[in-house]
């Protein structure tokens, strides 16, 4: 991270909070949109960001103006204080009045899942529960070296979620998944970037500088393609002759789009 770099983000941060949708301190989730980046940030600090009912809902009602408004173009996670989220709040778990199909937490989990634009997140610190599962639905993700993972669902009496039984054995194999959810024990970003979660993995005072980056350059990419690109890995199915023939239709269609012509003749005038 060079100076001018860090200096053009903490002016963006300042410019940020003039214009966020919801900038008040005492919001447990804030959400700012800015040079097409919409940042959605855990504000709970002082419960290391356990996130509530209705923090579900406040972040699934963000992700959804985020699909539907064309110029937002990425999406940020990320967080106040010196954790990223200790997870579901535990107290809410102990609340029996809460219809189990309305929950936050599934609008939240669908909305992740079925998100078509990139999501980046930047965490340190505490990174627990969902705030671990969260991170197999992000298409970036950008670590401090300070931040501590867990899924201690089992030890709680609970059990995978967030699909994560079904991601999880992907990237670290079974024998690593049956370990890291079975136990639930903490883990460290070195292992985290082991298993391959993690794109970056920096200083904790560098993740968010870090994951703006990440985000602007992400936005500056042609639209369409990148859309389609996520939707290309998202896609379910195994079938390599199909998948090729799918890139084959898309990628032939874009040859002849604004974007890529205009990529085209940009190289080739250098
Ligand atoms: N739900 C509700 N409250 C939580 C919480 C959670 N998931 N995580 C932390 N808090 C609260 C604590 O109760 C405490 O509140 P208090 O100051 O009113 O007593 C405050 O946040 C600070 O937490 P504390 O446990 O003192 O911090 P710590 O640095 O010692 O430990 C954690 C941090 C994250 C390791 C620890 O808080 C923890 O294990 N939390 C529960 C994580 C969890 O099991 N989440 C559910 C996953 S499914």
């Amino acid at each position: 991270m060079t100076y001018s770099l860090a200096v053009r983000f903490n002016n963006l941060f300042e410019i940020v909070s003039k214009k966020g949708i919801n900038m008040s301190a005492d919001q447990d989730i804030l959400v700012t949109i800015e040079q097409h980046i919409m940042s959605i940030s855990f504000n709970r600090p002082e419960k290391k960001n356990a996130i509530t009912d209705a923090m579900y809902h406040q972040v699934s009602d963000a992700m959804k103006q985020a699909a539907e408004d064309d110029d937002i173009r990425v999406v940020l996670f990320t967080s106040e204080g010196d954790d990223f989220t200790s997870g579901n709040d535990i107290a809410d778990f102990l609340r029996n009045d809460i219809n189990i199909k309305e929950a936050g937490v599934g609008r939240f989990l669908q909305a992740l899942r079925s998100f078509h634009k990139p999501i980046v997140a930047a965490v340190k610190g505490s990174v627990v529960g969902i705030g671990t599962t969260m991170l197999f639905h992000c298409d970036f993700v950008v670590a401090a070296t300070n931040s501590v993972f867990a899924m201690p669902f089992v030890p709680l009496g609970l059990c995978p979620e967030a699909a994560s039984s079904l991601i999880l054995p992907k990237l670290a194999g079974h024998q690593l998944a049956s370990e890291l959810l079975m136990l639930g024990e903490p883990f460290d970003a070195e292992k985290a970037d082991k298993i391959g979660l993690l794109n970056r993995l920096v200083d904790k005072r560098e993740v968010k500088l870090q994951a703006l980056a990440l985000c602007q350059k992400i936005s500056a990419l042609p639209v369409e393609s990148v859309l389609l690109t996520k939707k290309l890995l998202k896609m379910p199915g195994t079938d390599i002759g199909d998948r090729m023939q799918t890139e084959v239709r898309h990628f032939t269609r874009l040859l002849g789009q604004p974007a890529a012509q205009k990529a085209f003749q940009s190289f080739l005038s250098k």
